[in-house]
């Protein structure tokens, strides 16, 4: 029997990406086999309501450790709002990936995170939004970009508005791109 490929998701928030990573798991071929907070949120109940193991931590040694604890192949951040230690990125180097809710590299970096990216794409008076899949190096979303999605920005778009079409398409986008990493890891 194939084994199912392992990723572990790194969440912050309020975890709709990872609920979408969780509801998509048969479709794309994958397995949740950890979620790991950094404090304490609904993304943690979310993966404990699916029966998935969790690590609220902050310590990047016991978050390693767990990772090899169960077997992960691929970490996911999906809204995880803390920037990994350097280590991490080189021992894991083409094995962690983000989504970020702009059309990288427009809109990325440092402070740039949720609500923030829509308001700046609005006031940047861009005609396009969207999201990105990228690989996560040691630089704030600047590693290499895997995909996009793009959603056109209307004319009454609030950040609110934008922000909920750009979500939706992160759904779809993420747990995709998980699916065919998977084939090609
Ligand atoms: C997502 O839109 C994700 O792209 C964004 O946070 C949201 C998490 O929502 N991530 C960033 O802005 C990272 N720079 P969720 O907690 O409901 O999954």
């Amino acid at each position: 029997m194939k084994t199912l490929f392992n990723i572990a998701v790194l969440a912050s928030g309020t975890g709709t990406t990872l609920q979408a990573l969780i509801d998509n798991q048969a479709l794309h071929g994958y397995h949740v086999a950890l979620v790991v907070a950094n404090r304490p949120c609904t993304a943690l109940e979310r993966a404990q309501a699916a029966a998935i193991p969790t690590l609220q931590s902050k310590d990047w040694e016991a978050i390693d450790q767990a990772l090899t604890d169960n077997h992960v192949q691929l970490i996911v951040l999906a809204g995880f709002l803390a920037i990994l230690p350097e280590w991490i990125c080189q021992k894991w180097a083409q094995r962690i990936i983000n989504i970020h809710p702009s059309l990288l590299p427009k809109h990325g970096g440092k402070g740039m995170y949720g609500i923030h990216v829509q308001e700046a794409v609005l006031a940047a008076g861009d005609t396009e939004a969207g999201c990105t899949v990228h690989y996560v190096s040691a630089e704030v979303d600047g590693g290499n970009i895997i995909a996009q999605a793009t959603v056109e920005v209307l004319p009454d778009d609030t950040p609110e508005t934008l922000s909920q079409r750009v979500q939706a398409e992160e759904k779809k986008l993420l747990p995709r791109i998980i699916g065919e990493l998977s084939i090609n890891l």
